[in-house]
């Protein structure tokens, strides 16, 4: 099977791409897999970026095709899998930095939740569409969006589902800085340098001390999400909602 994950290194910036194109980068078991195996090889990285393969998405989110069937068991089994590949980011010594270059839907954009910082291009749309699909957050967004941008606009993105473009992410503070599409390498680049050539243990320390700002309830609060989460699979919205976009039709909830 074809490498889900690349990975790049120089001077101390490690660049990981999702790399599944052909299916805008979702984020299917063998993918989180290979994620969580390329971390391995960041320990001694001074900055991480993430980013996605080719012109249209960063990742369109967890895979809906392997979804639409699990069980309750075994959507706990995915969400404990993409929890841990966002926790891991989220709690690496070295900052991270999330590439946006297009599409950040529900698990991606959970993915570009869990980096330190966040620089789309102009052509990023984002969202957290899982409510469209029958379901909620389930790898860390419903903790980490609102302490993100806020109780009112987490609650407006996560029941409505909208998929917001660069400028209206940036007015919520959902990214840092929109740059045109042929400039993010380059900007995220910089970027990632500049904090590689800081000093490591400083940061790794200054990144500890911001996570624990929100750390002591967000450890109950995703585990809350994860039992909520997967609870919804077997439901009658969460099979027709991934069966109608399987089938490229709308879905007709109850
Ligand atoms: N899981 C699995 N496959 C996905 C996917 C996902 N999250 N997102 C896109 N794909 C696949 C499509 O099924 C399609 O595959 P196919 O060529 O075999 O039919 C391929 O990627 C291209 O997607 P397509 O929908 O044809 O492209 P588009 O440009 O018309 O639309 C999106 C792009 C991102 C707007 C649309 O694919 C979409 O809404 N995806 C779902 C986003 C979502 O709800 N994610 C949250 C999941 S938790």
């Amino acid at each position: 099977m074809p490498e889900t994950v690349t990975i790049t290194r120089e001077d101390g910036v490690a660049t990981i791409t999702v790399d599944r194109p052909d299916s805008l980068n979702a984020l299917n078991v063998a993918t989180l897999e290979a994620l969580d195996r390329t971390l391995d090889e960041t320990e001694d990285v001074r900055a991480l970026v993430l980013t996605g393969a080719g012109e249209n998405a960063f990742v369109a989110g967890a895979d809906i095709s392997y979804m639409k069937e699990l069980s309750v068991e075994e959507a706990m089994a995915y969400a404990e899998l993409g929890h841990r590949v966002c926790d891991r980011i989220a709690t690496h010594d070295a900052p991270a930095i999330a590439a946006v270059n297009g599409y950040a839907f529900g698990g991606g954009c959970e993915l570009a939740l869990a980096c330190d910082l966040r620089v789309a291009s102009e052509n990023a749309v984002l969202g957290q569409t899982e409510i469209d699909l029958g379901i909620v957050p389930g790898w860390g967004g419903t903790q980490r969006l609102s302490r993100l941008v806020g109780d009112a606009a987490a609650r407006r993105m996560v029941f409505l589902g909208e998929r917001l473009d660069a400028e209206s992410a940036a007015e919520i503070g959902l990214v840092g800085e929109v740059v045109p599409q042929e400039e993010l390498d380059s900007v995220v680049d910089e970027m990632a340098h500049q904090l590689a050539a800081k000093p490591r243990f400083a940061l790794a320390a200054a990144k500890e001390a911001l996570n624990q700002v929100h750390e002591s309830h967000q450890s109950a609060g995703l585990a809350y999400e994860r039992r909520l989460w997967s609870g919804l699979f077997g439901t009658a919205d969460q099979r027709e909602g991934m069966e109608a976009f399987v089938e490229k039709r709308d879905p007709d909830f109850e």
